[in-house]
């Protein structure tokens, strides 16, 4: 693993691995900590590198016995249980350095209306591995990616969401067709304009990321919206913490209806993770009923709301383009909210094509990526 570390580990007394942070503060790793991250044959299978004993089943008093360092790097343990082993100090780093609940990806750089240059690129078949991260790069900071160039051919969008991850097909099809359709089983197969929403939050688990291709549009409307809601909340959190709060454990009830569906989820519109970092943003004016509570408490929901909401649709957060023929978007339909503009369809054609994949595919694929660079590098620097 490649990461930028500010530490390092060294040998305190014969039984303390420690580790130093950059101000020379230092803390011994917890023998357990480092038995558990044993790498031999005997404590993991070598090709999954997943581990055949159950760490509860180590000793709780578990000691390091004897600490050598055989080589720069290197470190050799002999733990209080008699079982012996080798680390690299590379790995335990970059360990250390992973935040609870982060993601060893490149992190999320949050963005506003003042967005100018858009991830547009032009969408290969097949590309190059430096070609492929650098769109997940882009996808991985901003939340989306355009991809122009998809041949306007029916069923393209799978294939390019294959590149990416595994289809989460639903009751609308692995794939769906977005055009104005009379008798609509979904405002978006309408001409009407669809404020910022997420997609589904009535589904467990909700769909991860979104794409879009279009194939056509010959009208003069139906422009794009994106909004990263990540921006919008943290505006929020600073601005009125109070609402932030409010936001963040109201279990608001989402629910889609159709002959054959009914689904319903509770889900609050800001989402948070166990360590208080945002996770997903659940929100759709469409579908949205929160519980009934006392009318106080309702007030206060409702101020809230409104507030995400109007700079959910402020410009100052909002950016709008034009799919054009074969253009794609792929967005991440946790973080970011998308809409379109309304579109009058006696002018013309407007058919887009939509499916989700999983969210984890991209960090998947950029986690293989950079090992194959890291063997690749390996391999030139031993011939
Ligand atoms: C959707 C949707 C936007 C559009 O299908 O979920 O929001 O541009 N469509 O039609
Ligand atoms: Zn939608």
């Amino acid at each position: 693993m490649t990461m930028q570390l500010n530490a390092r580990l060294r040998i305190g007394a014969p039984d303390e691995l420690l580790l130093e942070s950059a101000d020379g503060r230092a803390e011994p790793l917890h023998p357990l900590w480092l038995r558990e991250r044993c790498r031999d044959a005997v404590s993991m299978d070598l090709r999954t590198q997943q581990r055949l004993q159950d760490p509860s089943d180590f000793a709780p008093d578990l000691k390091v016995t004897a600490l050598s360092q055989p080589a720069p790097g290197v470190f050799h343990v002999t733990f209080s249980d008699g079982h012996q082993a080798s680390f690299s100090a590379a790995d335990i780093l970059a360990e250390a350095a992973l935040a609870p609940g982060s993601h060893d990806c490149p992190a999320p750089r949050l963005w506003d209306g003042s967005l100018r240059d858009l991830p547009r690129v032009r969408w290969r078949s097949e590309p190059a591995d430096d070609e492929l991260r650098a769109w997940l790069e882009s996808f991985l900071t901003l939340g989306f990616i355009i991809f122009e160039g998809v041949p306007s051919e029916p069923g393209m969008v799978l294939k390019v969401g294959a590149q990416f991850g595994f289809t989460r097909e639903t009751n609308f099809g692995a794939l769906f067709n977005v055009r104005s359709t009379p008798d609509a089983n979904d405002l978006a197969y309408t001409s009407i304009a669809l404020d910022a929403h997420t997609d589904n939050p009535y589904r467990t688990p909700v769909p991860g990321i979104q794409l879009l291709h279009c194939l056509v549009n010959q009208t003069s409307g139906g422009l794009s919206t994106l909004v990263d809601g990540f921006a919008v909340a943290q505006a929020l959190r600073n601005r009125e913490p109070e609402a932030f709060r409010i936001l963040a454990t109201t279990p608001v009830r989402f629910k889609y209806l159709d002959t054959d569906a009914e689904l319903t989820a509770s889900a609050p519109p800001i989402e948070l993770d166990v360590t208080g970092e945002l996770r997903a943003i659940h929100f759709s004016p469409r579908l949205d009923f929160v519980p009934l509570y006392p009318r106080a408490q309702l007030e206060a929901y409702y101020r809230a709301r409104r507030l995400f909401d109007h700079s959910l649709r402020a410009p100052d957060f909002e950016i709008r383009f034009l799919l054009k023929d074969g253009d794609l978007v792929m967005f991440d339909n946790c973080r970011l909210l998308h809409g379109r503009s309304g579109f009058d369809p006696a002018e013309g054609l407007r058919h887009l094509q939509g499916c989700y994949i999983d969210i984890d595919g991209p960090r998947s694929l950029y986690r293989v990526l950079r090992r194959r660079r890291e063997r690749a590098g390996e391999l030139r620097r031993s011939a």
